[in-house]
C-alpha cells in the first residue's frame, strides 16, 4: 500500500491556461463575475453555479456547505434553502457570509464577501414553483433541515404522506420555512492560477459606493 501522506505531498498542478490583468477587468465586479460564469458554463463544467457558502453563528463558530447560485443581478448573489437550517439560523443572527466558486478546469476561483438578507416572498414563490414537482415536495419533506432524523424510512414515509397531501398537477404551496437569501457583495476577488504559484489575484472592494480594484500577492 502506498503512503497517503506521500501521495498528498506529490499532488500538484501547474496552472498555465491564462493570465489576468487589471486592464482585462470590467469596472463592475458583477459584470466581470457574469463573464467568468458564462465562460464556466460555455466550458461545459458540471454545476458551474455550485458555490461554497460560509456562515458563522452568534459565537463566531464557522460552518460551510455547497449551495447553488440561482439568481444574480446588481443586488447580489441568490440561493434558496430552508430558513430553519443551520445556515438559516446562522444568517438570522449574523448576516455576514462568504461564497467560494471553484472552476477548477479553468484554474479559476472567485471569492465573495458580503451581507445577506432574505429575498421577497414573491421571489421565493416564483423560484419555488419553477422547480420540478419532486423538488417542491422534497422541500416540504425536509421541513426540519439539518436536524437529526430516526432513519431513511422516516424521510420516505414523509415523502409518501406529502405526495398524497399535495398531488401532482395541483399547486404545491411555498413552505413557510423555505425561501431565498441574497448576498450583497462588498468584496469580490478573482483568482487565476499561474505557473510557479505566481497566481493573479485581483480584488474589488467597495469604497463610498465605488469599486476599487487592487492586485494582491498570491
Ligand atoms: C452540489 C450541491 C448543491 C447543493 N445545493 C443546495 C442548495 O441550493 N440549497 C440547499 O439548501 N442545500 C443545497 N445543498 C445541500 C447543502 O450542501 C447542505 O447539506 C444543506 O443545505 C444543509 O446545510 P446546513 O445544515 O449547513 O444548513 C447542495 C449540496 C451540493 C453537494
Amino acid at each position: 500500500m502506498s503512503d497517503p501522506h506521500l501521495i498528498l505531498a506529490e499532488l500538484r498542478e501547474s496552472y498555465t491556461r491564462a493570465g489576468l490583468r487589471k486592464a482585462d477587468l470590467d469596472a463592475d465586479p458583477i459584470v466581470q463575475f457574469r463573464s467568468w460564469l458564462d465562460e464556466a458554463i460555455g466550458a461545459g463544467l458540471v454545476e458551474p453555479n455550485a458555490m461554497t457558502l460560509a456562515t458563522a453563528d452568534a459565537a463566531g463558530r464557522p460552518s460551510a456547505r455547497t449551495v447553488l447560485l440561482k439568481g444574480l443581478d446588481e443586488r447580489g448573489f441568490c440561493f434558496f434553502t430552508n430558513y430553519g437550517s443551520r445556515k438559516g439560523q446562522d444568517l438570522a443572527v449574523n448576516s455576514r457570509a462568504a461564497l467560494v466558486f471553484l472552476w477548477k478546469d479553468l484554474e479559476r476561483q472567485v471569492t465573495v464577501r458580503g451581507d445577506v438578507t432574505t429575498t421577497s416572498e414573491e421571489e421565493s414563490r416564483a423560484y419555488f414553483h419553477s422547480r420540478p414537482y419532486g423538488s417542491q415536495i422534497g422541500a416540504w419533506v425536509s421541513e426540519k433541515q439539518s436536524t437529526e432524523i430516526p432513519g431513511r424510512e422516516y424521510l420516505e414515509e414523509r415523502d409518501r404522506m406529502l405526495l398524497e397531501r399535495f398531488p401532482e398537477g395541483e399547486e404545491v404551496p411555498l413552505p413557510p420555512f423555505w425561501g431565498g437569501f441574497r448576498l450583497a457583495p462588498d468584496r469580490i476577488e478573482f483568482w487565476q492560477g499561474r505557473p510557479d504559484r505566481l497566481h493573479d489575484r485581483l480584488a474589488y472592494t467597495r469604497h463610498e459606493g465605488a469599486w476599487r480594484i487592487a492586485r494582491l500577492s498570491p
